[in-house]
C-alpha cells in the first residue's frame, strides 16, 4: 500500500471549503431519526432518504466524503447505481463506519468500550472492494465528577489504534473518533480537562502501534459546557477552550480535525466551527463530519414525502454551504436567511 495514497485521501477529505457528511447511522439510530418525523424505517425508506441526500445537485462543492453504514454501502440508488459509485462519480469519497458500537466496559459501571476488532481485517478488505477509501470508529466517554476512568480512556485508545493500524494496512484512511459526550452539568473547564486526557492517551497509542499520523484524521467533540449546566459558555469560550485542548495534544502532522456535532443545534455547530477557523491559521485543517447538524433540517423538510425531495435537498445544501463558509471563518448568522434553489 502506497503511504502517499493514504496521505492524499486524508488531505482530499479536508480540501479547502469542504467537509464530510456522516450518514452512517446504524439501523437503531436511523429508526430514532425516522420516528421523529413519523415514518417507518424500512430498507426502502432508508434508501430513499440517503438517495435524496446523495443526489443533491451541487452539494459536492462543499462535501468531500460521505460515511456510509454497512447496509448503505451495499445498496443501489433509485436509478440503480451502487451508492459508492454514485458518490465517486461526483468526486465524493465513500467512507464506512466499521465499529460495532459502544458496549458496557467490564467492571466499569457507566462506561463503555467500542467493539468490532474481531474479523476487522477481512471486513476492511471487503469494504475497500466496495469502494470505501476511509473509515470511522467511534469511542464514547461520559463526564461525571469521577468519570471517565483511566481504564476506560486507555482501553478505548488501544482499540482505536488497533483499528487505525488495520485500516492503514488495508489502504483505508482511519478517522479516529474519541467522543467525550457533553451531556450532564459539567463546566467547560472539566470538558477541556477530560478531552485533553482522552487525546493524550489516543496519540500515545497511535504512535506505539506505528500508525502513520499523516494518513489519519481526528474526529473529536468540541469542548462545551454540559448541556444541562446552569451557566453555559458562549461561542468565543467554546472556540478558545477547544483549541487549547487540540493545541496541547493533536500533532501538527494530523492533516485535519473533522468535528462531530454531538447534539449541538445545527447553527451552534456552524458558529463554533467558524469561530475556531476565524482564529486561524492552525497547523491542521478544521472541518466538519456532522451527522445531525447537516441532516436535521433536511430530514424534517423531506418528511418521507416524495414530493418534498427537493425541499429536503435545499435544506441539506444550505447547511453544507453554511459549514463550508465556517471552514474559512467567513460565516455570519445573517447568511442563514439565504434562499437556495436546487
Ligand atoms: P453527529 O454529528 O450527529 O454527532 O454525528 C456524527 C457522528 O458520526 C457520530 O459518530
Amino acid at each position: 500500500m502506497a503511504r502517499n495514497e493514504l496521505h492524499e485521501t486524508a488531505r482530499a477529505l479536508v480540501a479547502e471549503g469542504k467537509g464530510i457528511l456522516a450518514a452512517d447511522e446504524s439501523e437503531g439510530t436511523i429508526k430514532k431519526r425516522f420516528d421523529s418525523i413519523g415514518i417507518e424505517s424500512t430498507e426502502d425508506t432508508r434508501r430513499a432518504y440517503r438517495d435524496m441526500l446523495f443526489t443533491t445537485p451541487g452539494v459536492e462543492d462543499f462535501i468531500s466524503g460521505v460515511i456510509l453504514f454497512d447496509e448503505t454501502i451495499r445498496q443501489r440508488a433509485l436509478d440503480g447505481t451502487p451508492f459508492p459509485e454514485l458518490l465517486a462519480s461526483k468526486g465524493v469519497i465513500p467512507g464506512i463506519k466499521v465499529d460495532k458500537g459502544a458496549k458496557p466496559l467490564a467492571l466499569a459501571k457507566g462506561e463503555t468500550v467500542t467493539e468490532g476488532l474481531d474479523g476487522l481485517r477481512a471486513r476492511l478488505e471487503e469494504y475497500r472492494g466496495l469502494g470505501a477509501r476511509f473509515a470511522k470508529w467511534r469511542a464514547t466517554y461520559s463526564i461525571t465528577d469521577d468519570l471517565p476512568s483511566d481504564y476506560c480512556i486507555w482501553t478505548n485508545a488501544h482499540a482505536l489504534a488497533r483499528y487505525a493500524a488495520l485500516c492503514q494496512e488495508a489502504g483505508i484512511v482511519p478517522i479516529v473518533e474519541p467522543e467525550v459526550l457533553q451531556d450532564g452539568t459539567h463546566t467547560i473547564a472539566r470538558s477541556e480537562f477530560v478531552t485533553s486526557r482522552v487525546l493524550a492517551a489516543l496519540y500515545t497509542e497511535l504512535y506505539d502501534q506505528r500508525v502513520d499520523i499523516e494518513g489519519t484524521l481526528l474526529k473529536p467533540n468540541m469542548v462545551l459546557s454540559g448541556y444541562e449546566a446552569s451557566s453555559r459558555a458562549g461561542v468565543d469560550e467554546v472556540a478558545e477552550q477547544s483549541l487549547h485542548a487540540y493545541y496541547k495534544h493533536v500533532p501538527a502532522a494530523v492533516p485535519g480535525i473533522v468535528f462531530l456535532s454531538g447534539g449541538q443545534s445545527d447553527e451552534d455547530a456552524t458558529a463554533h466551527l467558524n469561530a475556531m477557523n476565524a482564529r486561524g491559521p492552525h497547523p491542521w485543517q478544521l472541518s466538519f463530519s456532522y451527522g445531525r447538524a447537516l441532516q436535521s433540517p433536511s430530514l424534517k423538510a423531506w418528511g418521507g414525502r416524495p414530493e418534498d425531495v427537493e425541499a429536503g435537498q435545499r435544506a441539506y445544501y444550505h447547511r453544507a454551504k453554511m459549514n463550508s463558509a465556517a471552514r474559512t471563518g467567513v460565516y455570519a448568522p445573517a447568511m442563514e436567511q439565504e434562499t437556495v434553489a436546487v
